[in-house]
C-alpha cells in the first residue's frame, strides 16, 4: 500500500457517497493504463517507468555528471511547459532560497542552482538572466521534446550566442546538454550537427509525465539533488498498484474528483502551507490543466499558498461562487530549511520587562505547530462555508516521498481523465496559438 493517505474528513458527505459509484470504472482504467491499452496507450510510458528504465538512467546520468570535466555552478535549465517544470518543482524544495549569498559566506549547501530560461518571451526576462550569468559559471540543459517549440528555441539561440561569445565555440559545445527526440525535431539536428551531450525524451512520454525521465533527472542530477531516491519513490507507488482496490489513494482521489465535477464544482484549488511547494502547484496545475481541460471538462486547476492567500484569496475561497473544491497537501513532517533539516524554530520568550504583543500564548510553540492549527481551522472554515476540502498526507518532502507524490498525482491523472471520458494525453488546444503566433510571424510553411 502507498504511504500516501487521501482523507475526505473536511469533504461533502454526499459527494464522497457519490464517489463511490465512480471505483469500478477507476480501478477498470487504471488497469488499462498500467496495461498499455487505454486510449492514449501510446503515451503511457511514463507508467512503471522508474522500474523498466528509469533506475538504470539514472545511474547513466549520475556517472555522466560525476566524469564531468566543466566547472559549472550555475544551471540554466531552457525549456516550457513539461520540459521544465518538473525540475523546478523538485529543485525548488531542496535548493535554498539564498543559496547564493550563502555560498558567498561560506556556507554552501552543495548543490549548484537552477535558473530557467524559455518558459517565456519577455525581452527583460532574458537579458536579465544573462547579466546574471555574467557573474557565474554557466551550464545549460536546453529541453524540447519536439525541439520545435518557439519559447525555448529562442531562449536558446540566445543563450547559445552568448555563450559562444564568452567561451568560444569549443568551450560551449561542454557546457550544452540538449534532452530531445531520439531522432526528429530542429533540437535533434542542431545537436548532432554541434556535437553537443545529448540525453532521450521517450517516445511513448508525453511533457507533463515526463519529470522523472531524463527531462527532470539531467538538470536536476547535475545540480546534485538525490534522483534515485525520487525514483525508488516513485517505483514504491507503481508497485503499490499491482493489485490494486478501490480503497488505494489514487481511486480515491480520482473518484472524488469525479464525482465533485458531476456534482457541477469547476474548480480545485491545491492548498500547501510551505511556499516552497509553489512550483510543484504549478507542475500539478499543468498536469492536471492540459489532461484534462477538454471538450468543455476538468476542474481547472487553481493554486493558494497557505496562510499567505488567506488574506487575499481567502475572502473568495470562504464566501464567493460554491464552483469550487479545495485539496489540501499536508506535509507531516516539516523540513523547515534544507541547509539544516532537523533545525527547528519556536516562538521566542519575551524577556522580562518586554512590552505585551499579546503573543505569550505562543511561546515555545514550534512555527509549524501554528501553521498546521491555521490549516485545521481553514479546512473548518472552508467546509463550513461550502467548499468540500480534501486533503491528500504526505510523510515529508524527503526525495523518497516526494518520487512517490509526483507518480501518485501522475497516475490519478491518467485515471481521472478517463472517468471523464477525455484523452489525458494530449493537447490539441494549444495547438490554436501556435497556428495564430505562426501565421502572425510569417513562419514559412
Ligand atoms: O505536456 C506537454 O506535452 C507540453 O506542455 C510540452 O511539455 C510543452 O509544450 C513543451 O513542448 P516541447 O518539449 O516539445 O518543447
Amino acid at each position: 500500500m502507498s504511504g500516501i493517505e487521501v482523507s475526505s474528513r473536511f469533504f461533502d458527505p454526499i459527494l464522497s457517497k457519490s464517489a463511490a459509484q465512480y471505483e469500478f470504472e477507476a480501478v477498470k482504467a487504471l488497469k488499462a493504463i498500467a496495461n498499455h491499452s487505454c486510449v492514449g496507450s501510446e503515451w503511457t510510458g511514463w507508467y512503471g517507468w522508474p522500474e523498466r528504465e528509469g533506475i538504470a538512467l539514472q545511474a547513466e546520468i549520475k556517472a555522466f555528471q560525476e566524469s564531468c570535466k566543466v566547472p559549472y555552478d550555475t544551471i540554466v535549465v531552457v525549456g516550457i511547459g513539461g520540459s521544465y517544470l518538473g525540475t523546478k518543482a523538485i529543485s525548488d524544495l531542496y535548493l535554498h532560497s539564498f543559496a547564493i549569498a550563502l555560498r558567498g559566506a561560506g556556507k554552501a549547501t552543495g548543490l549548484a542552482e537552477i535558473v530557467y530560461l524559455g518558459q517565456h518571451l519577455s525581452e527583460a526576462g532574458m537579458l536579465e538572466t544573462l547579466d546574471y550569468l555574467d557573474q557565474r559559471q554557466p551550464l545549460v540543459v536546453v529541453v524540447s521534446k519536439s525541439g520545435t517549440t518557439t519559447e525555448p528555441g529562442v531562449a536558446f539561440r540566445v543563450v547559445k550566442t552568448y555563450l559562444e561569445e564568452r567561451f568560444g565555440k569549443d568551450e560551449t559545445r561542454s557546457r550544452i546538454i540538449a534532452i530531445t527526440d531520439e531522432k526528429t525535431g530542429a533540437l535533434r539536428q542542431l545537436a548532432t550537427a554541434e556535437k553537443y551531450k545529448t540525453f532521450d525524451v521517450p517516445g511513448d512520454v508525453g511533457g507533463r509525465f515526463s519529470v522523472l525521465t531524463a527531462v527532470g533527472l539531467v538538470p536536476l542530477t547535475m545540480s546534485g539533488i538525490d534522483c534515485a531516491a525520487l525514483l525508488r519513490g516513485a517505483d514504491g507507488l507503481f508497485r503499490s498498484l499491482k493489485d490494486v482496490s478501490a480503497t488505494h489513494p489514487v481511486i480515491q482521489y480520482a473518484t472524488f474528483r469525479m464525482a465533485a465535477f458531476a456534482a457541477g464544482k469547476r474548480i480545485e484549488i491545491l492548498a500547501f502551507n510551505e511556499p516552497k511547494v509553489a512550483a510543484l502547484a504549478e507542475w500539478w496545475k499543468q498536469l492536471y490543466g492540459e489532461s484534462e481541460g477538454k471538450g468543455g471538462a476538468g476542474l481547472f486547476p487553481a493554486s493558494v499558498c497557505y496562510t499567505t492567500d488567506l488574506h487575499s484569496l481567502g475572502q473568495y475561497v470562504q464566501d464567493g461562487a460554491r464552483t469550487m473544491i479545495e485539496t489540501f497537501l499536508t506535509i507531516k513532517t516539516p523540513m523547515p530549511t534544507v541547509s539544516a533539516p532537523t533545525r527547528r524554530l519556536t516562538v521566542p520568550r519575551s524577556a522580562k520587562g518586554d512590552p505585551d504583543d499579546q503573543l505569550g500564548y505562543l511561546e515555545g510553540r514550534a512555527v509549524h505547530e501554528i501553521n498546521e492549527a491555521a490549516m485545521t481551522g481553514t479546512k473548518m472554515a472552508h467546509r463550513d462555508g461550502g467548499v468540500p476540502c480534501l486533503e491528500i498526507v504526505i510523510e515529508s518532502l524527503s526525495p523518497a516521498h516526494l518520487g512517490e507524490l509526483l507518480a501518485f498525482f501522475e497516475v490519478a491523472c491518467g485515471v481521472s481523465g478517463a472517468l471523464l471520458g477525455v484523452n489525458p494525453y494530449d493537447q490539441p488546444g494549444v495547438e490554436a496559438y501556435k497556428t495564430n503566433l505562426f501565421e502572425l510571424l510569417g513562419k514559412p510553411r
